[in-house]
């Protein structure tokens, strides 16, 4: 697998509303070539692409996802915190985002989040299931702060991508990795360790870093062999990456 250099965070969330369908479009838009979304499971076990534990920050509603149905979520409007430019934006699902994703021909990071009150194993279940139903091996990384997750990932797919998240990466990491058979290390690039970089390294793990929005302060990682950087507008690191007026479908050529 070739992993990308830059990663559109939740989508392309600088321009459009995190994690929707119009941040996955946005960043398709400007030319990006992967995108990290977050997926958890409703009380009634639909998998839909959300961050938070409620609904309360990104959208008109209020309450638990874990309490809370398809139904009920589908009359949401997750787009007018963002910007009036997004009213009517509803939550996407997971087989939504998938679709868009394949036929956007993007590359993947989909990130198994585990709020309080969620089943690791249910949800790296229907999750993993359904992503390898749409996107080949080499367009999908699934990675998880939670280990259960990930195991559950690993014994359904011996051939999926893994990426072992973590905030500071922990002494633990190897004996993670030996168990998980991970292709990257992902962690807060503010917690970030030279020695334990040079370790992953040797290992021939890459090196992916989030949430970077300052290019000039993570200059020197660049130097010392991160491999990746999620960020919530990659045309902060590189003018190619620009974002594409709404409803202006083109893609930039790569
Ligand atoms: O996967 C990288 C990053 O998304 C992890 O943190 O809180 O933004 O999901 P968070
Ligand atoms: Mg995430």
């Amino acid at each position: 697998m070739q992993l990308p250099r830059y990663i559109a965070h939740r989508g392309l969330s600088k321009h459009a509303p995190e994690n929707t369908l119009a941040a996955i479009q946005a960043a398709a838009d400007a030319g990006c070539e992967w995108i990290e979304l977050d997926v958890q499971c409703l009380g009634d076990g639909t998998p839909v692409i959300w961050h938070d534990e409620s609904v309360d920050r990104c959208s008109d509603g209020k309450g638990a996802l874990v309490d809370m149905t398809r139904d009920q979520i589908r009359p949401l409007d997750v787009g007018s915190w963002f910007s009036s430019e997004f009213r009517g934006e509803r939550m996407a699902l997971l087989d939504e985002a998938l679709s868009l994703v394949s036929a956007l021909e993007l590359g993947l990071n989909l990130e198994l989040k585990l709020n309080p009150g969620h089943d690791p194993v249910e949800l790296a279940n229907i999750a993993v299931h359904r992503a390898r139903q749409v996107l080949p091996l080499d367009r999908l990384l699934v990675s998880s702060f939670d280990m259960t997750a990930l195991e559950s990932a690993r014994a359904q797919d011996e051939e999926l991508a893994l990426g072992l998240l973590y905030e500071a990466v922990p002494r633990r990491w190897a004996s993670d990795a030996e168990r998980l058979r991970p292709v990257s290390i992902h962690a807060d690039w503010t917690q970030l360790d030279q020695e334990r970089l040079i370790e992953i390294q040797r290992a021939g793990l890459a090196m992916l870093c989030y949430t970077v929005n300052d290019p000039e302060r993570f200059a020197s990682w660049w130097d010392h062999g991160v491999n990746g950087v999620f960020t919530d507008d990659p045309g902060l690191f590189d003018p190619r990456y620009q974002r594409q007026a709404r409803g202006d479908r083109r893609r930039k050529p790569r």
